[in-house]
């Protein structure tokens, strides 16, 4: 279900999303049933009271900043996202009851990175947290992946949580012709947002442990499918002004070091080419990031790594919390560094000199073994 906004004859204005529960609210039973939905939360408009308008969340109830009386869209964009409203004005004691009518409303993040969203790599880990919170944020979806019973259950549950469109795209980003795929499988809709995630190294290694085959591979999906999806993509969203990209990169990008060797290098080459690109396209509206991450639990951290350890000190970032700050961010690039205490600037590894850099990278990471 889109977000919409529902007029009734006797004045009521509801924004609805999704995820709206109207049974902790106190809204009228009859209307909830109309509109079809679980959850609301109620926003009081009260000109009068010279104050801004009321809402509850989480049964607290809060006081937009400004004065009664501010224009819907006004409501619309000081109330904290994900705040699930409703506006109520007093309903008559008698009369016939409200007739519906109702129109599309848009947020401010449709708006500006709607109505569609692509995620490469987005069926586990930080792509499928990607997913879900684009989709609450009222953006469709395509997820690309290979595993087609990860992608489809991934998709499924997308659906299901919040009403959007899913499509799925099953392929390699590693084959030479999976960008010209997916832009066949996403002709006819409009990519407003685009995130390059697919990105980690299953078998980390030394270099000459690894066929020249392996490291190829690894560049064309990293590197040549990045800068390609950032072309056929971006060039739309620059036409019209509007959009973003997401290019997932890592502190790997900074330094080499041992077992790192041509995973690092495409890291660096995705940061610098989000960099780039932000200094081309930020002036026409267009909003690219590289979002630099650290270690992160993910599935395919814990296929690699023996994180049992890390897990236990609450060393591994959290992939929900690293998508929701990067959607928070969007416009705030070139870079957003997750958890740094300095994420649009600095270096993930301080003022440490480039050699000593480079050993830190190289110390041994605990890997599995069994
Ligand atoms: N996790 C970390 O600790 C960490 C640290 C620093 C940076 N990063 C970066 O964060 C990003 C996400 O990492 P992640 O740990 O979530 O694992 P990931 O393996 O990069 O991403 C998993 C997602 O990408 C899909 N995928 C992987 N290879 C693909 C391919 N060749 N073609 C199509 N889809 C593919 C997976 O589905 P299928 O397997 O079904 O294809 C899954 O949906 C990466 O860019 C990585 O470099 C991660």
């Amino acid at each position: 279900m889109r977000e919409r906004c529902v007029s009734t004859s006797v004045g009521e204005r509801f924004v609805v999303r999704p995820d709206t529960d109207l049974r902790h609210s106190g809204a009228d039973l009859d209307i909830m049933a109309r509109l079809g939905v679980a959850r609301i939360d109620t926003v009081r408009l009260d000109p009068d009271l010279g104050r801004g308008p009321t809402y509850r969340e989480d049964s607290v109830d809060r006081t937009v900043p400004g004065r009664g009386g501010l224009p819907l869209a006004a409501i619309l964009a000081a109330l904290p996202r994900n705040v699930v409203i409703g506006l109520e004005v007093p309903m008559p004691s008698a009369g016939p009851p409200p007739c519906f009518e109702e129109e599309d409303v848009t947020t401010p993040f449709q708006d500006a990175y709607g109505p569609w969203a692509v995620i490469a790599g987005g069926s586990d880990g930080v792509g499928a947290a990607f997913a879900h919170k684009i989709a609450s944020r009222g953006l469709n979806v395509v997820l690309v992946a290979r595993r087609v019973p990860v992608l489809e259950e991934s998709a499924a549950e997308i659906r299901d949580a919040y009403g959007v469109e899913v499509r799925t795209a099953a392929l390699d980003l590693s084959a030479p012709d999976a960008v010209s795929a997916l832009v066949k499988a996403t002709s006819g809709i409009e990519v407003g947002l685009f995130v390059f995630n697919a990105g980690a190294d299953d078998t980390s290694c030394a270099f000459l442990d690894k066929p020249v085959e392996a490291h190829g591979s690894l560049v064309q999906r990293n590197c040549t499918a990045v800068m390609e999806a950032a072309h056929r993509f971006g060039a739309p969203m620059t036409a019209r002004g509007r959009g973003g990209m997401v290019l997932v990169t890592s502190g790997a990008a900074w330094a080499g070091g041992a077992a790192l060797s041509v995973y690092g290098a495409t890291k660096a080459f995705d940061l610098i080419l989000a960099e780039s690109l932000w200094a081309e396209w930020h002036e026409a509206g267009v909003h690219v990031l590289g979002l630099v991450l650290g270690r992160t639990d993910t599935p395919s951290l814990r296929r690699t790594m023996d994180v049992d350890g890390d897990m236990a000190s609450g060393g591994l970032a959290d992939p929900d919390d690293v998508a929701e700050t990067a959607l928070d961010h969007l416009a705030d690039g070139p870079v957003w560094i997750h958890g740094s205490a300095d994420p649009t600037g600095g270096s993930p590894l301080g003022s440490l000199r480039r050699r000593d850099a480079v050993l830190l990278m190289s110390r041994p990471r605990p890997v599995k073994t069994e």
